[in-house]
């Protein structure tokens, strides 16, 4: 079964074809990171503009680095939440004309569980039931997978995502955007000497990022470091610091979780999974196997998409032509 993905919640624009919800046919991803980093963040309405431009040829290099017809595909996944309104909205509506008019099956697809699906892409496949931390720039969530689509969320950041928290340190030092590459490029090989405080809270699974941030911005002041793309090594040291306390907390508090569930494995998931220190860091100190999925499907892509959409479609789980755009629409049900 050869189902297309589309992915448009953030900024990047993204069409994919996946076989039987497991081998990548194309993978074709347009960041906009560039049209971005001038404002140093995303702008919902330049991102939206953007998708519009690059949506239809994004699905038509991606048909074609399949050698794929449409006549041959089972359906059409996309994106219908969570994310920016406007930017779901191109992708969704393409989505629902071109399932239209092809005469295809249309699937809704959270973007979130996307991220988890990342990891059925790679070689070892995941095994019920299984922990997936998810940690992106818009969310941090613990959920507990007992089988396709059964997901209870166990805990979640109150305050900042992982993601945003890199961004905003990265602004405040003036590295650059987006936070996360730039931080773990520029702090490669620096030692950390700061010791920033963790939010551990305590007998909760949830996460809290904003402390650890304010701690970086406070102490920057405090050292007299102004922004510069070109740091000092106090701010790499800050900055590497950060990186640290930050992949502590989330694997110290993944790994509890993994001790009160049985699980068979920890799936990492998110933009933030691309991190070599919280990839390494995890492997290291998970008592049970950790799936990682590859770089370019941590990040935003619409592979991840398609073959979410592959398990919903098994299950019978296709969208009526009202689909609509779910901006803030959330994972699994709580504990
Ligand atoms: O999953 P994603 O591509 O988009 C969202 O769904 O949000 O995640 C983007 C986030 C950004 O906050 C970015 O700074 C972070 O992932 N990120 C990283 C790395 N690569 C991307 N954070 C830490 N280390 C990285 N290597
Ligand atoms: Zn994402």
């Amino acid at each position: 079964m050869k189902i297309l993905g589309i992915e448009t919640s953030c900024d990047e624009t993204a069409a994919a074809m996946v076989e039987d919800g497991t081998k990548i046919l194309s993978n074709v991803i347009s960041s906009q990171v560039e049209l971005h980093s001038r404002y140093g963040g995303i702008v919902p309405e330049v991102a939206s503009r953007q998708h519009l431009l690059s949506i239809m040829p994004i699905v038509e290099k991606a048909l074609a680095d399949a050698k794929v017809r449409h006549s041959d595909l089972s359906a059409i996944a996309v994106t219908n939440g969570p994310g920016l309104a406007g930017s779901l909205l191109v992708g969704v509506n393409l989505a629902k004309a071109l399932a239209l008019a092809w005469g295809l099956p249309l699937i809704g697809v959270n973007h979130l569980e996307a991220h988890i699906y990342a990891n059925w892409l790679g070689e070892d496949k995941p095994v019920f039931p299984v922990i997936s931390l998810i940690v992106s720039g818009g969310h941090t969530e613990l959920v507990l997978l007992q089988g396709h689509g059964e997901i209870t969320r166990l805990g979640r950041t109150r305050d900042d995502a992982a993601g945003e928290a890199f961004d905003k340190v990265a602004r405040a030092l003036g590295l650059g955007y987006p936070g996360g590459p730039v931080i773990e490029r520029a702090t490669q090989g620096i030692t950390p000497t700061y010791r920033l405080p963790r939010a551990w809270i305590k007998g909760s699974d949830d996460f809290s990022f904003s402390g650890i941030k304010t701690a970086v911005v406070r102490l920057a002041e405090e050292l007299k470091i102004s922004p510069s793309p070109n740091p000092n090594p106090l701010a790499l040291d800050l900055a590497a610091s950060f990186q640290q306390a930050v992949v502590d907390v989330l694997v110290t508090k993944t790994v509890a979780v993994v001790g009160k569930h049985g699980v068979n494995q920890i799936l990492l998931a998110g933009g933030v999974a691309a991190n070599k220190l919280l990839r390494e860091t995890m492997v290291r100190r998970s008592p049970i196997p950790v799936l990682i999925p590859a770089h370019i499907l941590c990040t935003d892509n619409a592979a991840m998409v398609a073959c979410c959409g592959y398990f919903r479609l098994l299950q019978g789980k296709v969208a009526g032509w009202d689909l609509d755009v779910v901006p803030g629409l959330s994972l699994g049900s709580s504990k």
